[in-house]
């Protein structure tokens, strides 16, 4: 592992397994520390070693997740909990079957409603009734978004039905057999939601993110590239691995 300067940052910089060992260490002290903990969670392809090393903590080591809480940070819109694509699905399969958490105790927001300011409102209200989120993950898009905010979503934008971008819809269309099946549409946190956890860990992963890292680092702050609004909170690690930060092995 290694510490490297980016613009005025620090990032975390090492392969995928000691990312993973490192940010698995910050949920396994938060879970053992033996309050409630809310934990706001990612979906992609980024968490899944993580999730992979937490599900192996459980079994191996008796990690327990019996006092967690999560918030989900995104869901698509109009597709089932039963279908697998679904990003409540997703979790389930990549990390709630495998642990011990109270499946009451899990939110996703939701893929259908009725009235989408109505649904946002209230999905706010549980995180601010479970007091709020402790420890936030989060992977970042191509784009530069975080959770499912595109570009144009600026700091102060909270939990709402927001359109996908045309790049998040051509990443998602392998997933989704096709461009045509991928949904258009989203409930997401808002940048302002995400900016209120006490701690915030983004994961980057991939040579294919080392150019949006570097720009959510080093260019200006602003709703261009959501994630740069990161650079704002007093608590974000930034857990990168080498080809993402751009650095040979
Ligand atoms: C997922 C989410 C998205 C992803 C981002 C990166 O819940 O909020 O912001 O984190 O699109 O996706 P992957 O990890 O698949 O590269």
């Amino acid at each position: 592992m290694n510490l490297v300067n980016i613009g005025e940052k620090r990032v975390f910089v090492a392969d995928c397994d000691d990312l993973c060992s490192q940010v698995a260490d910050e949920v396994e002290a938060l879970l053992r520390g033996g309050e409630e903990v809310v934990l706001g969670l990612a979906t992609g392809s980024t968490p899944l070693p993580l999730y992979a090393e937490l599900i192996r903590r459980h079994r191996e080591e008796g990690l327990s997740f019996a006092k967690v809480t999560s918030f989900n940070l995104d869901e698509y819109e109009g597709i089932g909990r039963d279908n697998y694509r679904s990003y409540w699905a997703e979790m389930w399969e990549n990390l709630f079957s495998h642990v011990d958490i109270d499946p009451e105790k899990v939110h996703v927001p939701p893929s259908h409603f009725e009235n989408a300011e109505v649904a946002a409102a209230e999905y706010e209200a549980r995180i601010r009734e479970a007091g709020g989120i402790d420890w936030q993950l989060l992977g970042i898009g191509r784009d530069g978004h975080v959770g499912f905010n595109e570009p144009g979503s600026d700091g102060e934008t909270r939990t709402r039905r927001v359109d996908l971008a045309d790049e998040t819809r051509e990443d998602a269309a392998p997933t989704f057999g096709g461009l045509e099946y991928v949904p258009t549409h989203a409930m997401t946190m808002g940048v302002g939601t995400i900016l209120e956890a006490n701690r915030i860990v983004l994961i980057a992963r991939g040579a294919g993110k080392k150019e949006i890292v570097v720009e959510a680092l080093t260019g200006d702050v602003g709703p261009h590239v959501p994630a740069s609004y990161l650079r704002g909170h007093q608590n974000v690690g930034w857990f990168l691995d080498y080809a993402a930060a751009g650095i040979d092995a």
